[in-house]
This record gives C-alpha cells, structure tokens and sequence, in this order.
C-alpha cells in the first residue's frame, strides 16, 4: 500500500482540482506499487489512470483489428487478449520451469540460432490437469516475448457444417501467418476426443487430421500452443508433432508456499508468509483452487471487519470451497 504521505498528497491533489500534480502523484504510487512487486495492482491503477498499463517493459502490440469469424453463427474463431502477468506471477515444477526458460530463451536469442541454421521451438503441447497453469502460461509466454495472444477456441471453429469447419480452420491459419503472434488452441481435447472416438464420423475425422497436418506444415512467424488436460487420449500422431512437452501438475508442499506468497501479497495476516502448516491446508489443491480460496478468505476478512487474515479465514473458505466440490460433483 502507497505510504501516508503519497496518500495524503493524492487525495489532496485530487480534492483540489489539480490534474497536473494528482498525475504526477498518482505515476509515483505506481512506481512504488511496481518496486514492491505489487504488480497486478501497478498495471490495475495504470489502467485506471491511462485506460492502459504503461509499464515501460510492456510492449505496444500490435493489435490485428478484425478477427475472423465462423459464418453461420458469427462467432469469432479467436479471442485476442493482451497479455499482462510476467514469469514472476507462475508458480512451476522445476523441471517445467526449466523448460519455459529454454523456450524463452530460443525465442529471445532467434537470431543466433537462425546463423547456425537452427530455429526456436514453435510448436509446443502444454499438458495436465484443469487449473494448474496452462493457460496461464501461455499467456506469460506472450508477454515474455512481447507478442499478443490469441486463443482459439476450437468449440467456435468447429460448425455443424463440415465444410465450414474446414473454412473456419483455414482462416485462423491465414490470420496466424500474418501478424507474430503466440495462438492457444486451448481445449485441445475437444478435436483430440473426436480423433479417439472409433464411431467418428469419418468427415470429422478428416477435419482433426487436418489442423494436425495444418499444425505440422506451419511455418510461419508465430509461437503455436496446444492446450490439453486429457494428454492420455492424444496419440503418438499427435505427440510427434510437438517440438516440446510441458506437463503441468498440482502443486507440491514447497510450491504451495511459492503459490501463497504471490496470492497473499499485501494482505495483512496473523501468520507468517512462508509458515509450511498455513500451506499444508491446501494440500491436493491446484493452483487455481488454491487462488479462489484465498480469494474467499479474503472478502470474508473484510466484510466481516477484520484487519488481518487469519488462519480460521482460510479454514472456513476451505470448507466452503470443499461444498462448493460436492455440489458440482453431485449436480
Ligand atoms: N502454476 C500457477 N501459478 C500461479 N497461478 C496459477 C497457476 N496455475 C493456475 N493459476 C491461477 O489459476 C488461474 C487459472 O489457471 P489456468 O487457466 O492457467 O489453468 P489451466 O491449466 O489452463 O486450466 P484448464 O485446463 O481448466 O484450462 C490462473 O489465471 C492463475 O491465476
Ligand atoms: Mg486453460
């Protein structure tokens, strides 16, 4: 939280009237958001104040305008999203992590590769159960190498008309060969689970076999993900046409407590940041589990008046979230 004394001038300059200086002020309290790695927060108040983060490092992308859309039903193929989280907001196995860092890396020194004849990795398959960072990822990827992001959404681009089908998917590949970008084709398993299927209609089948042609035969400037939390019913076709693998899994104990600093941060609390028993009650949670509860003990915190969290917070959001399971299970 901004110091009293930036406080004091913000609302001061803002009382008064005086545009200049509450600007001036406000740039300051993001600057020492930002120094504090509150950086959610930093992009969140440049947002308000610019109607855009501004965040030096974050680049200006360059925004194709118009999206291609299926025809039947007008519903656009992508969705465009500009990429704000960093490396720093992703919790990863090590192993994982060493992974992203080599794509990063490919990417980052192209050029090198390029005078030796090599290329970066451009097709990855990112693996593993719902909520554990996939999506997540792709997007750091984004903004790591300074491109937007575009997700596919393969529900939108296959159409009750096969025909279409097969139009849809060849305008996300011309859209995706014009401007560098990274492209999720996220849920992945929806065209995988057809391809499994053995009572496939033969045309559908037709149809998977070719975004995975289409996906092999890509050679143009963007970085390709594949998105998938069903990996076992992918078959060898689909695995060889990956350049790299990454699995992405539930956190373990020491991820936990990674995954809690980041999500507690700025929140005051009666516990210490990194104490093992607070991280041991989100034991077999994934990341994204882990997030909502604390999101919960969170508001319960402030609408009941209370300054700091406390461990009871996080029980009773803990309990709800395992209702909260229940009833879906059971629905
Ligand atoms: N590894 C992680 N580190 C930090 N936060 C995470 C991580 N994984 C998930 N989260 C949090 O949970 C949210 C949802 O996760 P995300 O959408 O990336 O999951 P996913 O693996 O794509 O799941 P799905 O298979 O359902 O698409 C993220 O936006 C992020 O806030
Ligand atoms: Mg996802």
């Amino acid at each position: 939280m901004a110091s009293a004394k930036l406080l004091r001038q913000l609302i001061k300059t803002g009382a008064e009237g005086n545009q200049d200086a509450f600007h001036q002020v406000s740039q300051q309290v993001i600057r020492e958001e930002r120094a504090k790695q509150h950086h959610l927060l930093a992009n969140d108040l440049e947002k308000i104040l610019y109607g855009r983060p501004m965040q030096s490092d974050l680049p200006n992308f360059p925004f194709p305008q118009h999206v291609p859309t299926d025809r039947e039903r007008n519903l656009p193929l992508l969705e465009m999203k500009e990429p704000l989280r960093r490396l720093e907001d992703v919790v990863l196995s090590d192993d994982t992590a060493s992974m992203l860092d080599e794509l990063l890396q490919e990417h980052h020194r192209a050029d090198l590769l390029k005078s030796y004849g090599l290329y970066p990795a451009d097709k990855s398959l990112f693996c593993g159960p719902p909520g554990c960072g996939k999506t997540l990822t792709a997007e750091i990827v984004a903004s790591e190498l300074a491109l937007p992001l575009a997700i596919v959404r393969i529900d939108s681009v296959i159409s009750s008309y096969l025909g279409e089908t097969a139009a849809n998917l060849r305008q996300v590949f011309d859209f995706i060969s014009a401007v560098p970008m990274v492209v999720l084709f996220d849920e992945f398993d929806a065209l995988a689970k057809e391809r499994a299927d053995e009572a496939d209609h033969g045309e559908l089948k037709r149809v998977v076999n070719a975004v995975l042609q289409m996906i092999d035969n890509y050679r143009g400037k963007s970085l390709l993900i594949a998105a998938t939390n069903h990996e076992r019913i992918l078959d060898a076709a689909v695995w060889r046409r990956f350049d790299e693998v990454l699995v992405f899994e539930p956190p373990n104990l020491e991820q936990l407590r990674r995954l809690l600093a980041i999500k507690l941060r700025g929140l005051r609390r009666e516990f210490e940041i990194d104490d093992a028993r607070i991280a041991g009650l989100f034991k077999g949670m994934s990341h994204a589990d882990a997030e909502r509860v604390i999101r919960r003990a969170a508001k319960d915190m402030i609408l009941s008046g209370k300054e700091f969290l406390s461990e009871r917070h996080l029980r009773t959001a803990i309990r709800r979230e395992d209702a909260r399971k229940t009833r879906v299970k059971g629905s």
